[in-house]
């Protein structure tokens, strides 16, 4: 009975201290940011290059884009021309917009 009680007390103490800390927003929009970099050079680097400047395939330059965040998801969710649908940013509406979130900071 007692070996029990510590073991619960071992779990419980574990259960707790592996919890992220919560409420520290500065914290999870830099990790947004870098969500959002870390897939676009995941996804779309071959194309579009770490600026967006590459233009691969005929991709175009997003640098100098003028799509709204919603066309920037259209084009993501339906592919245009070349560019085919972003199928993992589908499955995943944060990361969707954490990319359309990195593709317009590409912007100068
Ligand atoms: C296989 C190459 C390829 C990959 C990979 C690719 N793109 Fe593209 N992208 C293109 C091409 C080609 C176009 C131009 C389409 C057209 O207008 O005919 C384009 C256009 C775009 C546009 C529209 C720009 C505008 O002003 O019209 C956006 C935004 C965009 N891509 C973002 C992304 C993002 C974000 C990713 C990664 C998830 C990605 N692309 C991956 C080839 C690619």
């Amino acid at each position: 009975m007692v070996l029990k009680g510590i073991t619960f007390f071992v779990l419980t103490l574990l259960f707790i201290s592996c919890k992220p800390p919560a409420g520290d927003c500065e914290e999870c929009e830099a990790e947004d940011e870098y969500t959002g970099k870390s897939l676009f050079m995941d996804q779309c680097l071959s194309c579009h290059g770490e600026d967006g400047k590459l233009g691969n395939s005929g991709a175009k330059d997003l640098s100098i884009s003028k799509l709204t965040p919603d066309e920037i998801k259209e084009v993501l969710s339906e592919g245009k021309g070349a560019m085919p649908p972003a199928l993992e940013l589908l499955a995943d509406p944060n990361h969707m917009d954490s990319v359309v979130q990195f593709v317009q900071s590409l912007r100068k």
